[in-house]
């Protein structure tokens, strides 16, 4: 009888129940209380009623082990939720280290779907069940947000950085995507599916259609014709700082301070490469802002983390960039 009206979105994603049973512990606790004052206040109300006009209740002095009680239980309570709230938390921050990536990117009013394979989908969304995918999510104009109910999964797009999250998910189906952030008229529309499939047919499905080039090659492409190599030279002689082994290392500016070259520093550095120069580096390289759209930013760092990690010229002098101490 509740199929038509389901409590519950459908389990799909090997995070679905652990939510969903914080939530109801959540709620327990709240409704658990709710009524216990409610009928308590209501009950002392007619008890304790006044009965006489010249009645008066004699006063009290506190109670200790009254007020002990009030604290310690609900201290108990909530350092429970606070603890199963982390471990969910980090359960959910934690991308697994065998993901396969998409890069979504929001646009009034689409979503832009791209794999590391070079398949790009339009408001459609295919995965093999069983495997971690990552998302890495920005947007062309506003802020959106990427919403699967199905796999209690949620994370905003916003423009000029990358944010991530991920999923699993555990059944083949069709599972509903919305935009959680009122970005605008058609807000409501832009809305698509996740098709969780079958490995087998996750396979046929990548072997469909015409042969894709892949990201890391589109941006090889891109690299060539933006003439980056110019600078950017594996030896490490260029005007620009060697970009093997750079992402995911700690780089060092000028004026001392460290930074991560995680995606969203690699993605300004293309778009503003003034804002962060690598120290013993001048400010020479001309900005793309306008000139890449955000699946071109997406190929050329795909190509930058596809690039050997052996820095370094023959020499064997090691580059500039500090490794990263993990
Ligand atoms: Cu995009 Cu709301």
């Amino acid at each position: 009888m509740w199929q038509g009206f389901p409590l519950f979105p459908e389990q799909a994603s090997s995070l679905a129940a652990r939510v969903d049973e914080f939530y109801i512990f959540m709620w327990l606790v709240t409704a658990f209380f709710t009524v216990t004052i409610s009928a308590t206040m209501l009950y002392f109300a007619v008890r304790y009623r006044r009965r006489r006009a010249d009645e008066r209740p004699g006063e009290i002095h506190g109670s200790l082990a009254l007020e002990l009680t009030w604290t310690i239980i609900p201290l108990l309570i909530v350092v429970v939720m606070f603890v199963w709230a982390t471990l969910l938390f980090f359960a959910q921050r934690r991308t697994p280290d065998d993901a396969m990536q998409v890069t979504v990117v929001g646009k009034r009013w689409m979503w832009k779907l791209q794999h590391m394979t070079g398949q790009r989908e339009i408001n459609e969304l295919h995965v093999p069940v069983g495997k971690a995918v990552r998302l890495m999510l920005t947007s062309e104009d506003t802020i959106h947000s990427f919403y699967v109910p199905a796999f209690r999964m949620k994370m905003d797009a916003v423009p000029g950085r990358y944010n991530e999250t991920w999923f699993r998910a555990t059944k083949p189906g069709k599972y509903h995507i919305f935009c959680a952030e009122y970005c605008g008229t058609e807000h409501s529309g832009m809305i698509g599916w996740v098709y969780a499939m079958e490995p087998t047919d996750y396979q046929l499905w990548l072997a469909g259609g015409p042969a894709p080039v892949s990201l890391a090659e589109m941006g090889q492409k891109l690299f060539a014709e933006r003439n980056c190599a110019t600078c950017h030279t594996p030896q490490g002689a260029g005007r620009g700082p060697v970009l093997n082994g750079l992402p995911g290392s700690k780089v060092l500016l000028q004026g001392g301070e460290e930074w991560v070259a995680d995606d969203t520093y690699l993605r300004e550095s293309i778009l503003r490469p003034s804002a962060k120069i690598v120290s013993g580096y001048q400010p020479v390289m001309p900005t793309f802002q306008g000139q890449l759209g955000e699946e071109d930013l997406a190929a050329l760092i795909a190509y930058i983390k596809s690039l050997p990690a052996a820095a370094g010229d023959a020499a064997g002098r090691p580059s500039s960039n500090v490794p990263a101490s993990k």
